[in-house]
Formats: C-alpha cells, structure tokens, sequence
C-alpha cells in the first residue's frame, strides 16, 4: 500500500502537493518523491525517507509548475532506495508516473520492453508501465490511446497517475483493485489513492470504481470506462469527515480499518509473481523436511499452513512457536524453515533464524516490510504486499500470510503428485471469489455482530473452539479478544474439552465454536459432539453454521451464519468474523483498541 497524489491547479502546485504527501504517509513512509511539468519538461526529485526528511534534502516546495504528481512509499518490490522510490520516468522522460498495487506480470512485460532496447533503473514493478507507456505512445501518436492500450496489457492491481509532455495540461489517472479519488475545487483538482490527502481543502469527492480511467484538468475532468473508453457520469459526494477519520478511511479505528482493507490485501497476494510462490514450493520437495514458524499471531498463521500442507500436498509439516524453537532446533542442513512476520523485526523469530542457520537448513519467510531484518536473514523471502498494518493487533497481514501460504501448499501439492494442476489452478476462482465474499460479509455481517458483542460484553470467560483446520483459527480468534478486549478467551481444540476444560464450563461460561458446514461430516459431527457437551452443562455457545442448517442453529444460543460459498475458505471467514466480534467487544468495553495495554506492534527483545 502506498499513497499516490495529484494535482492540477491554475497556481504553483508544489506545496500543495506536498500538503497531500504529508497527509498519506501513513500510508507508507520509506520514501517519497515529485514530478511537475514547468517549461516544456519534467522535473522530478525523490529520496529515501520520511516525507519531512525528503524534503529538507530535496526542496519539494522550490519545485515549479501547476500540474504534479507525487508519491509516498511503502515498498513491495525491490528495497527502500532512491532508485525504487516514485515517480518513475519513461526513459526519454516524457512520461512520468506514480504507483500503488503490485503489478503482477512485470517481469514479462520488463523482458519484452528489455528486447526493444528499453533500459530499467530500478527493482519495482512500477517502472515497466512508464516505459510501457513510451512504447504505446510512440505506435499512435496519442496519449490517452497510448495510456488506455498501455492499462490494458497489466495485470494485477493498481492505481496509477501520469503526467507526460504531449498533453501538459492533464493529469491521467486509473484504478483497478485499489483505492483512487477525485477532489473537485474551483481551479484545483485532485486525484488521490484516499480524501484524506486533500480533506483541507475540499470536501467535494468523486470515488472511483475499477477500470474508471480520468483526464483531470485544473477545471475540468472527464471519467471514462476503460472497457468501453466512453464517458461515464458519476456523483459527487460531500465527504463529511475530519481529518483523522479521514486518515482511517472513515472507520473509528485503523482494526476496523485494516480488517476492512481484507479484500484488498487478499488480492494482493494472489498477486504474488508465481515464481515467488513456486521458489519456495521447491523447497519442500528438495528438501527431507519443512518446518513452518511464527510467534504470536504468525504461530497460528504457520499452523494453519500444517493443515494445508497436509490436506493438499499430503505433507506433514510441524508449526513451532519461534520462541521455542531455539530449545528444539528440530532441524538439520537437509532441511528448510519458512518463517512468518509481519514486521520483519520480530526477535524470537529473529532467534530462531539464527537457530535453523546453525544447523545449516534452508530458510525462508513470508514477510510485510520489505527491507526488514528477517527478510535479509533468510535465503528467500516473498513480501506479502498488505501495506502498513498500524493497528497493534495483526488482522490483514495474517489473513494475507495464510493466502500466500494456500498457494504454496497447492504448488507443494502438485509438486508432489498429490494434486492435479488442473485442481490448484481452480482454486484461483475459489480465491478471486472469497475477496468478494469477504467484502460481503463484511457489509452484511457487521451489524449482527456489533449486536452480539454488545449482548456478550459483560461475559468474562470465554472458550473458543475448532478442529482439525478450525484449531488455528480459533487460537489466532482467541488471542485476539486476549489482546484487545483482556478477557480471558481459550482457544483449544473441541476435542480436547472433554478431557479437562469442560470441568469449568457452567452457566457463566460462554463457548464460541468454530465448525464446517455440514457436508464435512466428519468434523462438523465431531465439533457437534463438543457443542452437546456444553451444553449439557448449562454452558452458552455460540457457533458458526449455514442459514440451511436448521439442526445446530436449534442447539445454539446464537447462531452466527456465513454464506456457503466455497467450504475450503470457510475458516477464513470465520476468522474474519471473529476478528470483528473482538473488536466490537473491545469498543463496547471503551478500551484502547489499536494500542492495547502491554503490547507493542513489533517486539525486538527477548
Ligand atoms: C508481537 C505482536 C503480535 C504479533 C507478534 C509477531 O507480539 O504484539 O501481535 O503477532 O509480535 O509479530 P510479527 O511482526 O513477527 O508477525
């Protein structure tokens, strides 16, 4: 996630930009930069950085000219350099553009530009659409052509904005699976990946929706469709917000926020280059064994990957809690590791790479912050794209780690024979359509279960429950009602109640239980077995079911119903609902959501 800014104004632009870079750098804050067209040319200056640090080195405010673009980075591909940081110019430097989104078939669209004599300066992916541009525009002759036949070869996501010296008068600017706005003011406008950039200035928004592609002016703009490049009409709305709501996308806190931003992360990691997911498929057939290792929420992101690596590739690969690793160090130099961390910073994780090195196995992390320690420890690292997570509690880097890691456990799986290749490619459908359903499910559900978590929020003890895949889930559930709201919440497997746990359960006792729809017979009639055990001790339980499943929802106090969808990615749900019922618990109890007491975001000591 970064931020991109434009503006097209009838005055001097610079410090206006400036404003709107200052406003978006929490949406990534490794670098920034500027592009203005003044005097039949493109000036350009970008370095690594805060937006302030930026500044004093590279005088952004005594740039001229009334028409720029801007850019605040956070990076995905390639490191935090100057050379990485946007804009990024065509190589003749008639064209110039900003980024965010991960265009996922760069490396092709590079070599293909690279036989045509086009020379790249940097690691991104962003810098092929620039050169991409130079190379349309060079076959018509036209500009907006050249930028609509250019869209048209990217896949992935992205919003985009461009300048070029053939039409200096115009911003360009498109989105297709990330944020982009218009601010409409009297001889000044805006383009922006959120309101918040311009919020001071004007309140008069266009949101734009995939393939809307715009030719902004200081007083004019045009919206069109890139399918059909014909004018489409669209509504302005008077955003009423302040700035920090703003800053949050309009949600009360940045949980909310980032569990809202699911749909986006989650394509961004089916975004993932397949070279990336298959290096590290490789190495668990390479190698005699694999182990997966995170602490904290990254732990249960790795043991989620036991169940999928053993449901599609037939593999057993253990999880360890990186804080324990270094008592175990269970592997040797025939074996491999794959670590989680969202901040890359993480010590036990940190500690426990050094562990596997010692004993000379392969390594290798899923990762959110490129340039981190444990990025540059292991021997391949993929960076999941989910952009800054500002809320303490981890909840789209999470759902995102375990995307990336389905997708690796498919390619195991096919590596292995295990799997057709024809079974794997059809779960990108399965995944394309669970981004939707998250979206859905967020809309429709947030109302029941804000009501639930005002209903339950005098309860003190909870007990959250799964089998088999649904474990790990309601562990990484539990955790995070522990984090945010300080109950006491257990996550234990539903098996494993009767043999201890089920001595406390009674009236008080309130059981959420996380369980396949019905057609997984198995384990949906085991988890019920659990469910009847409760409540034959008078305990409350609260279950996930289907609308059509008339016999649990009878036996539950409260039943909490997901689409049927595509059963696999039911967990996933299930999470994400779950990470919703902590956060409206938390709110309701008037606790410090984003920075609950005791915790830190990244953990750098033992
Ligand atoms: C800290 C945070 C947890 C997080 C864990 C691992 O303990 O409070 O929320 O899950 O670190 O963090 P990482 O950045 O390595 O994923």
């Amino acid at each position: 996630m970064c931020g991109i800014s434009a503006i097209a104004s009838h005055k001097l632009v610079s410090h206006k930009l400036l404003m709107t870079l200052q406003n978006l750098e929490y949406r990534g804050y490794d670098s920034c930069g500027m592009a203005l067209f003044n005097d039949n040319k493109i000036t350009l200056r970008k370095n690594i950085g805060t937006v302030d640090e930026v500044n004093s080195l590279e005088r952004f405010e005594g740039m001229e000219g009334t028409l720029g673009i801007a850019h605040t980075r956070w990076a995905t591909h390639g490191g935090v350099t100057k050379e990485n940081s946007h804009p990024h110019f065509s190589n003749n430097e008639e064209f110039v553009i900003v980024h965010n989104g991960i265009i996922s078939n760069y490396q092709q669209i590079q070599s293909n530009l690279k036989d045509k004599g086009y020379r790249f300066y940097s690691e991104t992916d962003t810098e092929v659409f620039s050169n991409l541009l130079e190379e349309e525009y060079s076959k018509t002759k036209d500009v907006e052509t050249a930028f609509c036949d250019a869209i048209e070869k990217l896949e992935g996501s992205f919003a985009i904005a461009m300048i070029t010296i053939h039409q200096p008068d115009t911003i360009f600017a498109v989105k297709k699976d990330s944020p982009l706005v218009i601010g409409i003011n009297d001889g000044v406008n805006y383009v922006s990946s959120d309101i918040n950039a311009f919020i001071s200035e004007t309140r008069d928004t266009i949101i734009l929706d995939d393939y809307d592609y715009v030719l902004i002016k200081n007083d004019d703009y045009e919206i069109k469709n890139l399918k059909t490049r014909q004018k489409v009409s669209k509504q302005i709305v008077q955003v009423q917000w302040d700035r920090q709501t703003a800053q949050m996308g309009g949600f009360s806190h940045y949980m909310l926020k980032e569990i809202f931003d699911q749909p986006m992360t989650v394509r961004n990691a089916l975004n993932i280059p397949a070279a990336q997911i298959e290096s590290i498929a490789e190495k668990f057939i390479t190698r005699k064994q694999s182990f997966c290792v995170g602490v904290g929420t990254t732990y249960y992101v790795a043991m989620v990957g036991t169940y999928l690596f053993s449901e599609y590739a037939d593999l057993y690969v253990p999880s360890i809690s990186a804080d324990e690793y270094p008592s175990l160090i269970p592997c040797s130099h025939d074996d491999h590791v794959l670590f989680f961390s969202q901040s890359g910073e993480t010590y036990d994780t940190r500690m426990a790479i050094r562990a596997a090195k010692s004993k000379g196995a392969a390594t290798s992390a899923v990762v959110n912050v490129v340039g981190s320690s444990i990025s540059q420890e292991v021997d391949d690292c993929i960076f999941q794209g989910s952009g800054p997570e500002i809320c303490v509690v981890s909840t789209k880097a999470a759902v995102s780690q375990i995307i990336i890691l389905w997708q690796i456990a498919l390619e195991v799986g096919v590596l292995r024979n295990k799997l057709s290749r024809k079974a794997a490619d059809s779960f990108k459908d399965k995944f394309n359509e669970f981004s939707e359903t998250i979206e859905r499910v967020l809309n429709e559900e947030s109302g029941n279960i804000r009501n639930l978590a005002k209903e339950t929020s005098h309860i003190a003890n909870w007990l959250f429950m799964g089998k088999g895949i649904y474990y790990p889930i309601a562990l990484e559930s539990a955790l995070k009602m522990k984090e945010v709201t300080y109950l006491h919440a257990e996550g234990l497997p539903a098996g494993f109640l009767k043999h201890g746990t089920l001595a406390m359960v009674d009236e008080n006792m309130y059981s959420l239980f996380f369980l396949p729809f019905k057609d997984d017979s198995d384990l949906y009639k085991s988890t019920l077995m659990s469910i009847e055990e409760v409540k034959a001790r008078n305990g409350k339980v609260i279950g996930f079911c289907s609308e059509e499943d008339h016999e649990i929802s009878k036996l539950l106090d409260h039943a909490l119903y997901i689409p049927r969808g595509n059963p696999e990615l039911t967990p996933l749900i299930q999470l994400i609902i779950a990470q919703l019922f902590s956060y409206y618990s938390a709110l309701n109890l008037g606790l410090n959501i984003d920075k609950p007491r005791n915790l830190a975001k990244s953990v750098t000591v033992g």
